[in-house]
């Protein structure tokens, strides 16, 4: 085996000959390592195809379109279904999933509690993180069943891909990614080198034995799937395992997928005997909401096919500095900005001397426009000391003329906020038309920000 020396990128998984401080390729500084390339030679391709049962070596055989078999469309539930929505209706038979996440978000715990659900098919849990005890005494907590859960302590990839083939394990999950290494390969555990290989090998397998792969893998705190986004390119599906640790609510969500939309969430909530699935999370984002308070506004937000209501909290105080502070948690900061600006010019509010923070409860990261009014109102109630109503949703994206611009799926957050018991909303008037007359919820339309905050705050003030 020839092998000779390469500095890859440990970010973005670009290879280069002469190492540099910064990455020629994503421009990240110092992420250049050292790692021995392997060259593979036919011997070790056979030896490959050997291990993945795949007939990967010899010449290229080109087939007739027509005599392609289709990809199969059938799919394993997990039964648990926050996850299986977010994977586009369950689990695609010999797809391979990266499931990623800070240390301690609740991974492990996620895919154990799946192969509670998927005994039928016998689900096989690699793990080299911890030990089989640790596993053990996590199941143990968990309480749920797991007479045919099989678990291995491995990190070698050749050796996980055996298992794999002679075993009837109808699903594996390998945690986690970086603890993996191909002996072919001459670079330590964790590197991209080495990630990148094993993740590779365990495709293959996946495809060729037709058996679904769960990786686990962490997340740097860039929010890269440790180190190398090459994996991403690798998996079928990048499923992101987020949520703040003050808060015990979990979100799951798909970077990528390549069997359905990216748009749909998951939510669970950790408790003491593992993550219970959220029906219903407006119920759970509002929950701590303290209404009689100014700076608090409830909006709609959709996530993937479904509206979740939530509260938006801001804080205006005067400023002790010369350039005024603005923060933003959930939201965009630049979006922020912007009705930060539209507000001063079009509605006269002097934010100039004060900071502004904007927060949107429970944790969760927002990227719906519809959502500005919420935050517009949010400030001026901050501001001005007045509470918001307590019973009103505030649904539309401002522009920057200040005027209240049209959002998608209005009827299910009109609908979604009357199923929680609101009684007024205000919406965009460019969507009246699409929502059903006679709602026992009174609607407020408004083509104006001025408009609608008269609404909220009546119009002497
Ligand atoms: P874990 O699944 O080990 O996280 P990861 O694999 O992403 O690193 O979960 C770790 C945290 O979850 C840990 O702080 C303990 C907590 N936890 C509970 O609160 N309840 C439970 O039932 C379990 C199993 C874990
Ligand atoms: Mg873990």
């Amino acid at each position: 085996m020839k092998s000779k020396t390469v500095y890859v990128c440990q970010n973005c998984g670009a290879s280069n000959p002469r190492w540099s401080g910064k990455c020629p390729s994503c421009g990240e500084w110092n992420t250049m390592v050292e790692e021995a390339q392997v060259k593979k030679t036919a011997t070790e391709e056979r030896r490959f195809a050997a291990i993945t049962g795949t007939n990967i070596v010899g010449k290229a055989r080109p087939v007739l379109l027509t005599e392609v078999e289709q990809e199969s469309q059938e799919r394993i539930f997990t039964g648990i279904q926050e996850l299986d929505r977010v994977l586009g209706g369950g689990i695609m038979r010999g797809s391979i999933t990266l499931v990623g996440g800070d240390p301690g978000i609740g991974k492990s715990t996620l895919m154990l509690q799946m192969c509670s659900h998927l005994q039928a098919i016998h689900p096989l849990y690699v793990t080299g993180e911890e030990s089989l005890q640790q596993i053990k005494s996590r199941a143990g907590r968990l309480g749920l069943d797991f007479t045919n859960l099989s678990v291995l302590s491995e990190t070698n990839a050749d050796d996980i891909v055996l298992a794999m083939k002679n075993t009837d394990a109808g699903v594996i999950i390998a945690d986690s990614i970086q603890t993996l290494f191909r002996p072919d390969i001459e670079s330590a555990p964790g590197s991209v080198a080495q990630v990148r290989e094993s993740a590779a090998l365990l495709m293959q397998a996946a495809k060729a034995l037709n058996k679904p792969v769960f990786l686990v893998g962490h997340v740097t705190k860039e929010g890269n799937i440790a180190g190398p986004k090459v994996l991403e390119h690798i998996v079928d599906t990048v499923l992101q395992f987020e949520g703040e640790r003050i808060y015990s609510y979990r979100i799951l969500r798909a970077a990528k997928n390549r069997f359905g939309s990216t748009n749909e969430i998951g939510v669970f909530e950790m408790s003491e005997d593992g993550l219970r699935e959220v029906a219903n999370p407006s119920e759970v984002f509002l929950s701590q909401r303290n209404a009689e308070e100014s700076g608090t506004a409830v909006t709609a937000a959709m996530e993937g096919t479904r509206p979740i209501l939530i509260e938006v909290q801001a804080l205006v105080t005067p400023s002790s500095y010369n350039q005024p502070q603005r923060s933003a948690t959930g939201l965009d900061y630049r979006r922020l900005q912007m009705i930060i600006a539209v507000l001063e010019k079009r509605l006269g509010m002097n934010l100039g001397h004060h900071d502004v923070f904007v927060n949107i409860a429970g944790g969760l990261k927002l990227d719906d426009p519809a959502i500005d009014l919420g935050v517009a109102a949010a400030i001026v109630s901050s501001f001005r000391d007045i509470a918001i109503p307590a019973d009103m949703v505030l649904i539309g994206e401002i522009g920057l003329t200040g005027e209240v611009r049209a959002v998608v799926s209005v009827e299910q957050r009109v609908s979604e906020a009357q199923k929680l018991g609101f009684t007024s909303v205000i919406v965009p008037q460019a969507v009246m038309k699409r929502l059903p007359k006679n709602l026992a919820i009174t609607i407020k339309p408004a083509d104006r920000i001025l408009k609608a905050l008269m609404d909220v705050f009546g119009s002497e003030r």
